[in-house]
């Protein structure tokens, strides 16, 4: 399903990093240099170009990627800052550190790149060739790091071009990462900063900075176990998966141009793609479910949807989302 593009590498002079900014604006990948690891980068706010870029990294999983800001006056845009967020903000930004805030109502960020949560991880990072594109763009830019699920984290460009050729628009070569090592995460959630990853800046100087020890996450909240985060979204209605009929009351998740039987008495429909694009319905898919919710249906039936491309990962989070649990 990974549509195969002709890989450009360039150089990070004012002329390709405005052709990064054009290729992002238009919806495509581009790698760059952080302080810390390549990014695989996408606009934020487009949702099939991260559906595009889940593809390209090959993973199995919708996880809530990072949204990269210059600066802490954009980040107030897409995140609730509190005091310990300002002041991590102000010591540590730009540089290798994220912080995991509440969603700024409105924030103009795809439900997908948060994996549908109420919460979204903003770091301002210090490379200058990553300062110079968020700032050429005008845009947030998600990144995870620029390497195929399950291999380890790029630190140079030919790193990158192994992992990706054919996969993303272009690269830009700003040589070595100076780090290394991703971004230290830092929940700002509640009454205490919590340690969601440990990374570029050592715990002993954040907990200096907030003056106190920097809690641990609360159960599985840490994002070690990618997709599997305590807090992540899921419907208050139940899900039947695999649907060959609507049944009385219940909403419909269609996939693809086919009607199912009681299709009509259903209570809401949304269709993730009526082409039967997994890009389109990987795009779709936290805002349709967040949709039907909102509906008020008990049940939500849903369409199978083929298991091959994103559709893997797609298969995954509406399992995880139709298992039984105890709410809250
Ligand atoms: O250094 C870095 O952070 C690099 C560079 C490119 O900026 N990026 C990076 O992204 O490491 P990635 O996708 O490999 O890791 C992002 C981590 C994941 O473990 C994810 O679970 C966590 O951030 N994360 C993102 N949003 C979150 C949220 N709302 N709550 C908790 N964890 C979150
Ligand atoms: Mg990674």
């Amino acid at each position: 399903m990974q549509t195969q593009t002709a890989t450009r590498a360039a150089l990070p002079d004012a002329t390709a990093v405005a052709d990064a900014a054009r290729t992002l604006r238009a919806g495509g990948l581009v790698a760059f240099p952080t302080e810390t690891v390549y990014g695989l980068g996408a606009d934020a706010a487009n949702g099939e170009a991260i559906a595009r870029l889940y593809a390209a990294k090959g993973r199995p999983r919708f996880n809530p990627l990072i949204v990269h800001v210059p600066d802490i006056a954009a980040a107030r845009r897409f995140g609730v800052f509190d005091p310990t967020a300002e002041r991590l903000a102000a010591a540590f930004w730009p540089g290798p550190l994220t912080l995991v805030v509440p969603r700024a109502k409105d924030a103009a960020i795809s439900e997908l790149a948060t994996a549908g949560l109420d919460t979204v991880a903003l770091r301002a990072p210090a490379h200058p060739v990553a300062q110079q594109l968020l700032r050429a763009f005008g845009g947030t830019i998600v990144a995870p790091s620029a390497n195929r699920s399950g291999h380890v984290s790029p630190t140079t460009a030919q790193h990158v071009a192994e992992d990706l050729s054919g996969a993303v628009d272009l690269i830009l070569d700003g040589g070595a990462t100076t780090i290394g090592m991703e971004s230290t995460i830092v929940g700002c959630l509640g009454d205490h900063a919590t340690l969601l990853r440990p990374g570029g800046v050592p715990r002993s100087e954040i907990e200096a900075v907030i003056g106190e020890a920097l809690h641990e996450p609360a159960t599985s909240a840490a994002p070690t176990a990618p997709g599997q985060l305590a807090s992540h979204y899921a419907p208050r209605a139940g899900l039947r998966l695999a649907a060959c009929e609507v049944r009385d009351g219940e909403a419909l998740l269609a996939f693809g141009p086919a009607t199912l039987p009681g299709a009509r008495n259903a209570c809401a429909v949304c269709n993730l793609s009526a082409s039967g694009d997994l890009v389109e319905a990987a795009a779709n898919l936290f805002a349709h479910l967040r949709a039907l919710d909102a509906a008020g249906a008990t049940t939500i039936a849903v369409m199978p949807v083929p298991n091959e491309g994103l559709g893997e990962a797609i298969n995954d989070r509406l399992r995880r989302a139709a298992a039984p649990r105890t709410l809250p």
